[in-house]
């Protein structure tokens, strides 16, 4: 099937490269010209495990192609996904910015020939379908389409496995022509039996938020926990595998660490307050959720100004990982970057690694001193702070950091090390959730 893809970013590009490996034929269509580009260079934007190989052997193959034009992409496709940004509004409200998905809507609406499926993979509010629609029929009224809710639940660092092997796949439509063409499009993943949920476009809409504001709230619950565990001198790893081996609970999301944050979390549990709330609804286990994500964060800063020994200024921080989880670039609500910028401005030194977040990281904190691995972070540092669990500081030389550092302190927010073999090496350790 011939398919658009508007929107080349971390879902549009993957979703564009996945469905050419099912077979399809994809244009993957972005506006920002630099991107396309690189793209058409052989350069992939962002960084992915895997994404570049399945690029390049779908291009190689002719099912994979990039353009800016949405003329030549959308008047043949039979399918066009929506998979732009829909970050927090800049107005500060909560609301999700839905500009981009507008725009995108007004600019493939006069190209629509034949009968096409428009599908929003974007993760966008309630309703937003509907305006689709509307939009599309303003700019061109004898169009013969109809707009399917797709959302999209990949994660960022095993995006192409998620894609490959969801744990389902979620349609909204009221249109059986357009839930066949949509079947046709993952007939690989049914084939492999992964379940299909189709449903009307509301609840589409709204399962993806519901499902980002579940995990949020499973992850300030442990955090939660964590700092009672502080207090009473009991250890949160322990007490999430006590927990989460309760089958009804499940393992999954029960890490606690410094807050939760990314590109869709921190947003999508926003959105869903403003949804809730234009509709008369409390959601109050939302709300606790995204105030107590806040606090960890807030909390975070004050473990790091305890372990300085209660002042930061004039002392180094030893930063590892500055991306919101490993095996990603993207830097968008990163904990780092909330938790730092305060012992920043208060007088303390950042020397930050990171093993694809840096480059990104210094257009927009230049202060940041940038090194080149793990190693020179901890160079004459006060306190070495592990933010992100990238596998390379899982197994760091910590003879090698003690003869580095100033003082030999380490703050695990991640919890990957051992208190107990941390303190046989000599280092002064503090985790989370742990005595
Ligand atoms: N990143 C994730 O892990 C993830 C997972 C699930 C769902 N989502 C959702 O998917 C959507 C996209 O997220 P993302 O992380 O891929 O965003 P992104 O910022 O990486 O990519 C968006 C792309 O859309 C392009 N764009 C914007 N307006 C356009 C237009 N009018 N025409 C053509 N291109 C346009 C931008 O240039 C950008 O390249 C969001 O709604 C997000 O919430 C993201």
């Amino acid at each position: 099937m011939k398919i658009t893809m508007i929107g080349t970013g971390y879902v549009g590009l993957v979703t564009g490269a996945c469905l050419a490996e099912f077979g399809h034929k994809i244009i993957c269509m972005d506006k920002d010209e630099d991107k396309i580009k690189r793209l058409l260079a052989g350069e992939i934007p962002i960084y992915e495990p895997g994404l570049d190989e399945l690029v390049a052997k779908n291009v190689r193959e002719g099912r994979l192609s990039f353009a800016t034009d949405l003329n030549e992409c959308v008047s043949r496709a039979q399918a066009v996904f929506i998979a732009v940004g829909t970050p927090t509004s800049r107005r500060g409200d909560g609301y999700a910015d839905l500009t981009y998905i507008y725009a995108a809507a007004r600019d493939l609406a006069p190209h629509l020939q034949d009968y096409t499926v428009v599908i929003d993979k974007s993760t966008v509010p309630v309703g937003t379908a509907g305006q689709v629609a509307r939009v599309i029929r303003e700019e061109n009224f004898a169009a013969d389409f109809d707009v399917v809710s797709n959302p999209e639940f990949l994660r960022e660092g095993a995006a192409i496995n998620d894609f490959m092997r969801p744990d389902r796949v979620v349609l909204g439509t009221d249109s059986e022509r357009a839930a066949e063409i949509m079947k046709e499009i993952y007939n690989p993943l049914y084939r492999i039996s992964i379940p299909f949920v189709i449903t009307n476009l509301e609840t589409a809409e709204l399962i993806k938020y519901a499902a980002n504001a579940f995990l949020s709230v499973k992850i300030s619950f442990i955090n939660e926990m964590a700092n009672i565990c502080e207090e009473v001198g009991a250890d949160v790893i322990d007490l999430a595998k006590g927990v989460g081996l309760d089958g009804r609970i499940g393992k999954k999301f029960l890490h606690a660490g410094p807050g939760y944050g990314g590109s869709c979390f921190p947003k999508d549990t926003l959105a869903l307050l403003r949804i809730a709330q234009e509709n008369g609804v409390a959601t109050r286990s939302v709300e606790a959720a995204v105030e107590i994500n806040a606090a960890q964060k807030a909390r975070m800063v004050k473990k790091i100004r305890d372990a300085l020994g209660g002042h930061e200024a004039g002392k180094t921080i030893g930063v590892l990982g500055l991306t919101f989880k490993p095996e990603t670039d993207d830097l968008r609500d990163s904990p780092a970057l909330t938790i730092l910028p305060p012992l920043l401005e208060k007088g303390a030194r950042i020397q930050a690694h990171d093993p694809q977040g840096m480059a990104a990281a210094a257009r927009d904190f230049p202060d940041f001193n940038y090194v080149d691995n793990s190693y020179e972070a901890a160079e004459n540092a006060d306190v070495l702070v592990l933010f992100t669990e990238w596998n390379q500081y899982r197994a760091l030389d910590f003879e090698e950091l003690k003869v580095r550092m100033k003082a030999p302190v380490f703050v695990d927010l991640r919890n990957v090390y051992s208190p107990v073999k941390m303190r046989e090496a000599g280092f002064i350790y503090y985790g989370v959730g742990r005595k």
